[in-house]
């Protein structure tokens, strides 16, 4: 199973393969902001991938489009739509 690392709080959870970043935060008592749960419109659940951005699916077109909208650079994914394949490190600007 993947290992999501959440870098300030020194936390690991491991998780489903296909699983969000936010699943993994929300397992882990990690808090990410969100105001549409997850429904791919506020974008507040923006994190930055530290390590292995190769583990996580492409950006679907919502998210693609989250993206450009709220300008997020290219490390940045959406917490609520980022899909977990395999092992990966994360931190946010607000840790
Ligand atoms: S929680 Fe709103 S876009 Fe992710």
């Amino acid at each position: 199973m993947p290992t999501v690392v959440f870098i300030p709080f020194k936390k690991a959870r491991q998780i489903q393969a296909g699983a969000t970043i936010l699943a993994a935060a929300n397992q882990a008592d990690v808090p990410i902001g969100q105001s549409c749960s997850g429904d791919g419109i506020c974008g507040w659940c923006k994190v930055t991938v530290v390590s292995g951005a190769e583990n996580l699916a492409p950006p679907t077109k919502l998210e693609a489009k989250l993206i450009e909208e709220k300008l997020f650079e290219r490390n940045e994914r959406a917490a609520c739509l980022a899909v977990v394949r395999g092992d990966v490190a994360i931190t946010t600007s607000y840790w």
